[in-house]
């Protein structure tokens, strides 16, 4: 028989629900949340609000989506963590509710963990190209920069990570400065498009053995903005595509340095990148530009697979139901949840 996981994604601003049959996605339905807009980020309350409006609507269009019911459904998975508590906790409410209801299995899935399984995903009517195990995955969403070691499925290693913001912070805290909207990392790649990526240098932060760090560059994009300013006034408005730019290669640079350390070091060549950030232009051309020159075999996620959705939920939660690794009703959601597939 065959096995219908519903996969629920509740961690942050996005409310998604997605089937996967046998481990092929049949449906991935996102909503998002415009009314963060206005405050230049993520309000954790009014999040948690919107995903209590959003997710019973958001199921029901996943189920028809796949031309299933509830009763068809063999286990729910979601997002235990990390995320913002009240959002994670609409997400895990709901899924225990649908287990219990259903008499199924619950499944706990780690979301960073899940972003690197979009990896793993098979979509009906295309022949899949999964990585041969070992690869090394560079995961870089809005919280969290990681380099990891993916041995199995199931079986991760973090082999390296940023000790102050991630990847994605550093886009979004940038445009910020630069009075773009949340979140500000797909801004500043359109504007980068047509800006020369070599107008400005800026300082590139380092940290220990294959960690990351990206405070400083925030701060001293900040402080070279204002000096500009105050030089010229509108400097920031008539070169916004080269800063845009500048920013994003410096970024980029940063991130393709530590993984070509990461792969000399471990002798491993097939590289994979998963999260939100991994939908950059410059970032996966770049990636596939140091493969040429270093040998490497590289896989890039579909760029509607890298910010948050549930179909990465539902597959982690397939590989997870086929070792009958299930949760109990008693879980509780974590927002630090520590990365230990
Ligand atoms: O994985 P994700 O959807 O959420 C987290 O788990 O954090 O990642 C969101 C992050 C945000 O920081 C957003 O600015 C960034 O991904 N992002 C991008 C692009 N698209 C999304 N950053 C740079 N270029 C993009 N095209
Ligand atoms: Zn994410």
């Amino acid at each position: 028989m065959s096995v219908k996981i519903i996969g629920i994604e509740s961690s942050c601003d996005d409310t998604s629900a997605a089937v996967v049959v046998d481990g092929t996605i049949m449906s991935n339905v996102i909503a998002g949340q415009d009314v963060h807009r206005e405050y230049g980020g993520v309000v954790p309350e009014l999040a948690s609000r919107a995903h209590q409006q959003n997710i019973v609507p958001v199921v029901d269009v996943a189920l028809r989506n796949a031309g299933l019911s509830k009763g068809d459904i063999s286990a729910v998975g979601f997002t235990r963590g990390p995320g913002l508590m009240g959002s994670l906790l609409v997400g895990t409410s709901f899924s225990k509710g649908f287990a219990l209801a259903r008499d199924i299995p619950l499944i706990e899935v780690n979301h960073l963990h899940a972003h690197i399984m979009v990896h793993f995903m098979k979509e009906p009517g295309i022949d899949p190209v999964f990585p041969e195990v070992p690869f090394i995955c560079l995961l870089v969403s809005g919280g969290h920069t990681q380099l990891v070691m993916v041995r199995d499925h199931l079986s991760m290693d973090i082999i390296g990570l940023t000790i102050d913001d991630a990847a994605g912070e550093a886009f979004d805290k940038c445009a910020r400065i630069m009075g773009l909207p949340y979140p500000g990392g797909p801004w500043i790649d359109r504007y980068a498009r047509k800006g020369n990526p070599r107008a400005y240098t800026f300082p590139r932060p380092s940290a220990d053995g294959l960690n990351y760090s990206f405070s400083g560059l925030k701060t001293s994009f900040l402080y070279f903005l204002r000096d500009r300013e105050k030089k010229e006034s509108g400097f920031m408005e008539r070169n916004i595509n080269d800063l845009c730019a500048s920013l994003q290669y410096t970024i980029v640079e940063i991130l393709l340095d530590n993984l070509v350390r990461a792969s000399v070091k471990t002798g491993i060549n097939k590289i994979a990148l998963a999260g939100g950030v991994a939908a950059n232009s410059c970032l996966r051309e770049s990636v596939k530009c140091y493969g040429q020159k270093y040998n490497w075999q590289v896989f890039l996620p579909k760029p509607s697979y890298t910010t948050d959705n549930a179909a990465m939920i539902a597959i982690t939660a397939y590989y997870k139901y086929l070792e009958k690794d299930f949760s109990s009703q008693s879980i509780v959601p974590e927002a630090r949840f520590s990365f230990n597939a």
